[in-house]
């Protein structure tokens, strides 16, 4: 069997590599043509054209030459051959042919490809549209076409095929947010990359941020010196900008991609990076210390448009900015900027006076209306999101709408262009695709891949004469719990590939399964650029609903079974002897008996043969924990509350500085909220011990976002060094009714940006046989 799939493979001209080693991992076809984002028009031919050592690519016209350059180093780094662009004015039998005709009937990045047995001609109406010629080309090439190094042993075959393309919407985005989360030079380029593969052309690049300035700027070096550093909760220095020339380098580099790069310099808020730097830009700057925020959130303190001196600095740094850009649009941010400070600061208030504002909303109008006159000076348009419609709209503004669409559809109503970007329709796609349980951690909610695939951006509600302000979507990406740059390709992908089709390809073109079809092929190719896309987990269901509740750790004490899931359909792999599964171990079809102890490990495999990341998953047979017997039980848990600037529950036996109290819920754990700032209060750490009531006889979940939890003297469940904003270490346990012993620990840190004193500090039980997750109440608790 697997000897006769290896050589269809070869047939088919897909990887019958040196690798045959490697069989596991070697790569199996997949059916038919495979583009995305799926082309305007195409029609399959008879036969097909192998490219081989002695192809020439004919280039027409100087333009043309350029991109049969950058196509021929890359068709010769993947087949090892030396095929040389040349200049030549007619096309030759034999010859893949690149060309660019103006006249070409279609729009500016538009493009014609005709394949067959005789030869090639890809037409672009513009370079951009020769450019997206060939990335179909490449995509109609076997999908190890992408890789960097030589891969021996494959036929280069192109089907015949006959297509005329062009985008949907002119505008088709990604944000990418080195802010929160940098990104060096070479990462940065490696995701422009990918992102023209699939055909996107706008790269929207969050330069500076309250947690940190990430662009050098000659006349005002604190802001890279200071500004581009924050110390994190554990006291690292987390750090990192581009000098001017890397800047450059990068903006050209996207331009050979026909990606255009359009900077986010933010105000009025979201700007500490910059006040830490030089705090008079702030309203009060002799109030407190400004430091680069090392919370995720919002910062209260932002740029005062009182003071004259604050739109001198804003010019000049606008001034050295723009210049690096040949981006017609610039992106001044204007979200989220809270009014606080303006309303009590003299020389705000002196301006809405002199300026005849009604009130701050106006006077964060009258602010970026000023920065679009700036814009205007070096000849460029302002992008901003949706709050700059609020207290008027600067004229010509683009809005960026993510608030939902109605300040899109508000805006294009008003005559202004508008970019989609709402979380949403699935645009926010730092936001889970999986189970929270097992998913790394994300800031919240749920995008799936269908639901971004799945976005219009022309919202029903908008008047079709407004329809063409529309002009287009963008997926964001933002950066704060992209801790590394694995997550951050983890969260990108797959889902930018389908802003990619949901974006360019007409809408009644687009087909949901098809693309999923047609996805397995462009995982290969994302393999051969070595990136760690998203693969849906198993995932466990809660009993009696569609919903997951995934568990690393099963108690059961006769017999159990492992139902599992996936967020979208894949094959399940598993193995039940310990070992680790491949793409050849059992497949799961249906739920799996247990009966005795075992660790079950699970895994999704692609049709390519390629693995999620594997779950171990314990099935622990027990006896019912007996539970004690309390005379005279009190309410609540007994507390001992230290103050010091603790991180792990390991530090708290030297502690000697305990006050005691009670906790009546685990919520009094928590003994402090923080709105804005770690200095709003006294770090602490909180031991509560006592009881805990179990109903009745039975197996139950816990759940907790507190640091640990022990049970029946136990540690049970061990939170350290996790981001600890939604449980990740779900654990069960066999309990008689009655009491069990129980001690929880919070410890008030910063880990990874987040505060532990944001969330309530919560104990959710479940019974695992059919019970939904419910908190532990106070009457549960004794002491
Ligand atoms: C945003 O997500 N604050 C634009
Ligand atoms: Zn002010």
């Amino acid at each position: 069997m697997r000897k006769s799939l290896f050589r269809l493979m070869c047939l088919m001209g897909l990887a019958c590599s040196s690798m045959a080693s490697a069989l596991a991992l070697t790569i199996r076809p997949t059916s038919s043509i495979s583009i995305i984002p799926q082309p305007k028009e195409l029609v399959e031919g008879q036969g097909s054209f192998t490219l081989t050592a002695r192809t020439p690519l004919l280039a027409q016209g100087d333009s043309a030459l350029t991109i049969a350059r950058f196509f021929a180093d890359k068709l010769n780094a993947s087949t090892g051959f030396n095929l040389r662009a040349i200049a030549s004015k007619a096309p030759r039998r034999g010859a893949i042919t690149l060309r660019i005709d103006p006249k070409l009937p279609l729009g500016v990045e538009g493009y014609t490809l005709s394949a067959s047995s005789q030869g090639i001609t890809v037409t672009g109406r513009t370079g951009q549209g020769l450019y997206y010629g060939m990335q179909t080309l490449l995509q109609l090439l076997p999908p190890t076409i992408e890789s960097s190094t030589k891969i021996s042993g494959v036929t280069w075959r192109i089907p015949a095929v006959s297509i005329k393309d062009e985008p949907t919407f002119e505008y088709r985005g990604a944000l990418v947010d080195v802010c929160r989360h940098f990104l060096t030079v070479d990462e940065v380029k490696k995701h422009i990359d990918l992102l023209s593969m699939f055909k996107i052309n706008r790269m929207h690049w969050h330069l500076t941020e309250d947690q940190g300035w990430r662009i050098e700027i000659k006349k005002y070096p604190r802001l890279t010196i200071v500004g581009s550093k924050r110390i994190e909760g554990d006291g690292s220095v987390y750090g990192g900008f581009y000098t001017q020339e890397q800047v450059r380098d990068i903006v050209k580099y996207a331009s050979d991609r026909f990606v255009t790069v359009i900077p986010e310099i933010e105000l009025p808020g979201h700007a500490m990076g910059a006040i830490a730097s030089y705090p008079e830009l702030t309203c009060f700057p002799q109030r407190r210390v400004y430091e680069v925020r090392n919370l995720w959130g919002i910062e209260q303190d932002v740029y005062c448009p009182g003071k004259e001196t604050t739109f001198k600095f804003i010019q000049d740094v606008l001034d050295e900015v723009l210049p690096l850009f040949p981006s017609e649009y610039v992106h001044i941010g204007g979200d989220e900027c809270p009014k606080i400070r303006w309303k009590e600061c003299p020389d705000c208030q002196r301006r809405i006076k002199e300026e005849g504002l009604k009130n701050e909303e106006e006077l964060q109008s009258y602010t970026i209306r000023r920065a679009q006159k700036m814009l205007a000076k070096h000849g460029k348009k302002l992008i901003g999101w949706d709050e700059i419609l609020e207290g008027g709209l600067a004229p010509s503004a683009t809005v960026m709408s993510w608030r939902g669409e109605d300040g899109g559809i508000k805006a294009a109503n008003m005559g202004h262009d508008v970019i989609m970007t709402p979380g949403s329709g699935g645009l926010y796609i730092d936001h889970y695709q999986g189970d929270s349980k097992i998913e790394p951690v994300a800031i919240c909610c749920y995008a799936s891949l269908e639901k971004v695939y799945s976005y219009n951006p022309i919202p029903a509600a908008i008047a079709p004469d407004k329809r063409h302000h529309i002009k287009g979507a963008q997926a964001n990406l933002w950066a704060e719990y992209l801790y590394t740059t694995d997550i951050m390709q983890y969260r990108a992908f797959p889902r930018v590939i389908a802003l990619a089709e949901a974006t360019w390809t007409p809408q009644d073109r687009k087909d949901y399964k098809s693309f999923e079809r047609r996805l397995n092929g462009a995982y290969i190719r994302l393999d051969q650029h070595k990136v760690n896309y998203h693969i849906p987990l198993p995932e466990q269901p809660l009993p009696g609903s569609k919903a997951s509740a995934s568990l690393n750790f099963v108690a059961f004490t006769d017999t159990t079974s492992l139902t599992l899931q996936t967020s979208r359909p894949i094959t399940i792999v598993y193995t039940t002897d310990g070992s680790e599964p491949t793409a050849e171990s059992s497949r799961y079809t249906a739920p799996i008996k247990v009966s005795e102890s075992q660790v079950i490990k699970v895994a999704s495999v692609l049709p390519s043969g390629r693995l999620s990341r594997v779950r171990a998953i314990t099935f622990d047979k027990q006896s019912y924990s007996p539970a004690v017997s309390l005379s005279s039980p009190t309410p609540g848990l007994c507390t001992q509350t230290s103050i010091g600037d603790y991180y792990r529950a390991s530090e708290l036996s030297a502690v000697t500085n305990w006050v005691e109290g009670v906790a009546k819920t685990t919520q009094e754990l928590r003994p402090d909220r923080v709105t804005n700032h770690m200095d709003e209060i006294k770090r602490k750490a909180v031991i509560g011990e006592g009881y805990i009531k179990i109903p009745e006889d039975g197996c139950y979940v816990f759940s907790t976002n507190l640091d640990q939890m022990y049970l029946d003297g136990e540690l049970f469940i061990d939170n350290t060094d996790e981001v600890p904003k939604f449980s990740r270490h779900d654990k069960s346990r066999a309990l008689s009714a009655g009491w069990h012993k129980v001690k929880f620990i919070f410890i008030g840190a910063v880990r990874g940006g987040f505060p532990t004193y944001w969330d309530d500090a919560k104990v959710e039980y479940r019974n695992l046989k059919d019970g939904k997750f419910t908190e532990v109440t106070a009457e549960m608790l004794a002491h």
